[in-house]
């Protein structure tokens, strides 16, 4: 026993780890190298031309959005890791997609977490009869030796694991759902597929920190990461890819939660606009992004004349100095006299967006209310603004204006930078804010004496 490390010094550091070693393992390994030597191998690695082309394989999953996110269909062989908070409609989606694909092939569902009772309930919410669901072999099994054995007798194309924390390897003593167990069971799912060409479906639950042993610990080992997320329009859920061997990532499929089971969103930037009320001043449009995941926002502000003598500032989603420094930067360099008003601000839902690209659609946003005008809802506003008046560029740009042209945005106010790439949307590339201002708030020609023309606003607005 030892109190102290003997390497740092320091008391009470030391931490037990077992290091647990499959002997059946070992002992293939051992004959294998025995009986290879450079006489008896034949060449296993190939050319790219030996290579087929795995485009005309891939399988419909039957729905188009999922289709999309994985990069065209299902590759055969391939792991997939769906990733998600609790009852966020994971088990929903691949049920849904199992319910589809058992229509040409057998499709195994294993229910590691609930009753085969539990899951022909929901599949009956989904549509599914026992006459209709003959291919669908529902398996409640949390051994991962008999799923196994069950993967190589059925051979299915498509197989669905719910969920990977379920699973238990009776060779590891550690409890389902530890990192070892969820580790081990992944790789032991991985040979399989590999082996015998299964397309696997792995669920792993997330909370909202990702501390679960879970998707994060696998992420290196599947070839492909896809995270379902609930999103500020109650029922509507984003399936984003984060990482796929197949395929782009930052691919986003749209789908609702209804009654029977998840719709597909084919269209999602009419949603998007149908939800929000193209008339109401005041408002823009940014893109933030969270971690590397874009994420379009709207942006209320209300100005208004204070009747206190000093005037309020309040924020919500924003932070709040940098609330403080547009309005500066609006009255000092544009000459918006916002001393004398209230200025409110808000992204909508609440959602905490606290990254300087935000700054430019919060500035159009303050004088659209100033003005009473509104901003056109198909555009989007991404920069972040100086001191100076200057608009500023921001990381990941590729990724915002992507994520506004799936979302079916038409024009997009951006740092004055090279974009190379075309997004199917017309870009506005602004140097300062006033610029941005007029390109976005067309309506209004601001005169070059801009301030007096402002002022004379203000008096009708007071008035
Ligand atoms: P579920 O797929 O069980 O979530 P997860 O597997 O990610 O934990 O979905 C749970 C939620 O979805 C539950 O709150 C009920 C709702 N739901 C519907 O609204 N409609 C449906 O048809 C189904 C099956 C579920
Ligand atoms: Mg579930």
């Amino acid at each position: 026993m030892f109190g102290r490390c003997s390497d740092c010094g320091s008391w009470n550091t030391l931490e037990e780890q077992v290091v647990e070693v499959a002997p059946a393992s070992i002992a293939i390994a051992k004959t294998k190298s025995a009986s290879k030597t450079i006489a008896n191998h034949a060449r296993s690695s190939l050319t790219l031309a030996e290579i087929g082309s795995d485009r005309q394989q891939r399988l419909p999953s039957g729905y188009e959005e999922l289709d999309r996110v994985l990069g065209g269909g299902i590759v055969p062989g391939s792991l997939v890791l769906i990733g998600g908070e609790p009852g966020i409609g994971k088990s929903t989606l691949l049920l849904g997609m199992a319910q589809q694909l058992m229509q040409h092939h057998p499709t195994l569902y294993v229910c590691a977490e609930e009753s085969a009772q539990q899951v022909k309930l929901r599949s009956q919410r989904l549509g599914l009869t026992d006459q209709n669901s003959a291919n669908l072999y529902l398996m409640p099994e949390i051994d991962l030796e008999t799923i196994i054995l069950e993967l190589n007798s059925l051979r299915p194309p498509v197989a669905v694991i719910d969920s990977i924390q379920a699973l238990y390897f009776s060779a590891l003593a550690a409890a389902p759902g530890s990192v070892s167990q969820v580790r081990e069971c992944t790789s032991a799912l991985m040979r399989i597929a590999k082996r015998n060409h299964i397309s696997l479906f792995i669920v792993g639950h997330v909370t909202k920190d990702g501390a679960i042993a879970g998707p994060k610990v696998l992420e290196h080992l599947v070839d492909t990461v896809l995270y379902f997320e609930g999103d500020r329009f109650a029922s509507h859920r984003l399936l984003r890819s984060v990482k796929n061997r197949f395929g782009a990532t930052q691919e986003v499929g749209v789908f609702e939660m209804a009654e029977k089971g998840l719709l597909e969103v084919k269209n999602p930037s009419e949603l998007f606009l149908g939800n929000r009320d193209g008339s109401s001043p005041g408002t823009a449009t940014i893109v933030a992004c969270e971690g590397t995941r874009p994420l379009v926002v709207e942006i209320q502000a209300l100005v208004s004349p204070t009747s206190y003598s000093s005037p309020r500032r309040t924020t919500t989603g924003i932070e709040t100095n940098r609330f403080l420094q547009i309005l500066a930067v609006l009255e000092k360099r544009i000459g918006i006299p916002l001393s004398k008003l209230d200025a409110y601000v808000s992204s909508v839902g609440g959602l905490q967006v606290s990254e300087p690209a935000v700054d430019l659609g919060v500035a159009v946003a303050v004088v659209a209310s100033f003005r009473d005008r509104v901003v056109d809802p198909r555009l989007v506003l991404i920069g972040e603004v100086g001191l100076g008046g200057q608009v500023r560029a921001v990381s990941q740009l590729d990724v915002r204006l992507k994520e506004a042209a799936k979302l079916g945005f038409q024009r997009a106010i951006i740092p004055n930078t090279t974009v190379l790439q075309d997004y199917g949307m017309k870009l506005i590339p602004v140097n300062r804010v006033l610029d941005a201002i007029v390109a976005a708030l067309p309506q209004v020609q601001l005169p070059d004496n801009s301030s007096s023309d402002l002022a004379t606003d203000l008096a009708e607005l007071i008035s």
